[in-house]
């Protein structure tokens, strides 16, 4: 499963050339470009469909300095930085001049990420810059968590698929912006609030799932083609489930009663699954919103509400 060092040789000469490698991170895959290479940063909006004001997190090997790729650090980002890089963690900075604009859509500001995948960090480490990626899925589409899905969503529109295995935490990074007074939540993900707050000793802003700060977390982008349906608990579930295949529909419950580090783990092959199946109606009991939870909660949700079906259905 894992790329010999050629392989990955290779994915580092195809990127500097101005071409796309799609690569594994422990959240999800990315669709690298070169993120000082506007031609090769604009093929990924094309390839993505993306609208080109929605920016790129810019991927970085371990052992950076942050002052060569943001400005104006403040002492919450390394911190943050020295407690949770490498992992599955995005700060939004004061773009550094060095970073192109077109891989943070035109914005002042840069998300930086160094992945703890060590794919991903060979990557990097051979490129030498930074390299700029969004979830290796065409725009609207669930993320993918394995090569394959990869492969499914971009077939030939991408030069090259580093095979890394599936993805250990399987749902994106958190990202924090720390362009202001106090850093504030711009996306649940792999590093929980709890850990942040722990880091930075005080209590970080959750912001409120608004359209402006982080574009691209629309709801519809979580969505699978059959309808989530949130269910309280196992017999809300079994009551909408027996209603719906009465109505004829293709039924499945997703109720797995595992922690939140597995349910991240399987959640977006669980949702890619639904379509595999080619279900009408896909009837969930999210986990407990604690650590991990939440994001995995704010997933399903979003899926919900992009699908067509319901956050909380009426009991009974
Ligand atoms: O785990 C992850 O973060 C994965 C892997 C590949 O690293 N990447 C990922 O990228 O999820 P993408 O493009 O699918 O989502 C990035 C999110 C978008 O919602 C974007 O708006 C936000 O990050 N973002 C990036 N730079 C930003 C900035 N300067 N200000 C605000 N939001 C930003
Ligand atoms: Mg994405």
């Amino acid at each position: 499963m894992t790329p010999t060092p050629a392989e990955v040789a290779h994915a580092a000469e195809v990127l500097r050339a101005g071409g796309l490698v799609a690569f594994p991170t422990e959240t999800v895959y990315g669709l690298g470009a070169h993120a000082g290479q506007p031609a090769a940063l604009a093929r990924v909006f094309a390839v993505k469909g993306r609208p080109p004001d929605h920016p790129l997190i810019v991927h970085l090997a371990p052992g950076l300095d942050l002052d060569d790729w943001a400005l104006d650090v403040p002492p919450a980002a390394r911190a943050l930085a020295a407690a949770c890089w490498p992992g599955p963690l995005t700060m939004v900075l004061r773009r550094h001049p060095r970073v192109d604009p077109v891989a943070t859509g035109g914005r002042d500001t840069v998300g930086l990420r160094v992945p703890a995948h060590p794919v991903a960090q060979d990557l990097l480490a051979r490129v030498g810059g930074g390299v700029a990626a969004p979830s290796a899925n065409r725009f609207g589409r669930v993320s993918p968590t394995t090569a394959a899905h990869v492969r499914a969503d971009l077939g030939e529109d991408v030069d090259v698929v580093l095979d890394g295995g599936p993805c250990a935490v399987g749902v994106e990074s958190t990202i924090v912006d720390l362009t202001v007074e106090d850093p504030v939540v711009l996306r649940h993900g792999g590093v929980p609030v709890e850990v942040l707050e722990a880091v930075l000793g005080r209590p970080v802003g959750r912001h409120a799932a608004g359209p402006a700060r982080a574009p691209g977390m629309l709801a519809a982008h979580y969505a699978p083609s059959a309808r989530v349906v949130l269910c309280a608990d196992a017999d809300q579930a079994a009551a909408r489930a027996g209603r719906e295949r009465a109505a004829g529909q293709r039924v499945r419950v997703l109720d797995p009663r595992v922690d939140a580090t597995a349910w991240a783990h399987a959640l977006y092959g669980w949702l890619r699954d639904a379509d595999v199946a080619d279900l009408d109606v896909l009837v969930v009991v999210p986990p407990p919103e604690e650590g991990l939870g939440v994001a995995v909660a704010d997933r399903l949700r979003r899926a919900a509400v992009g699908s067509g079906g319901e956050v909380s259905p009426p009991t009974g």
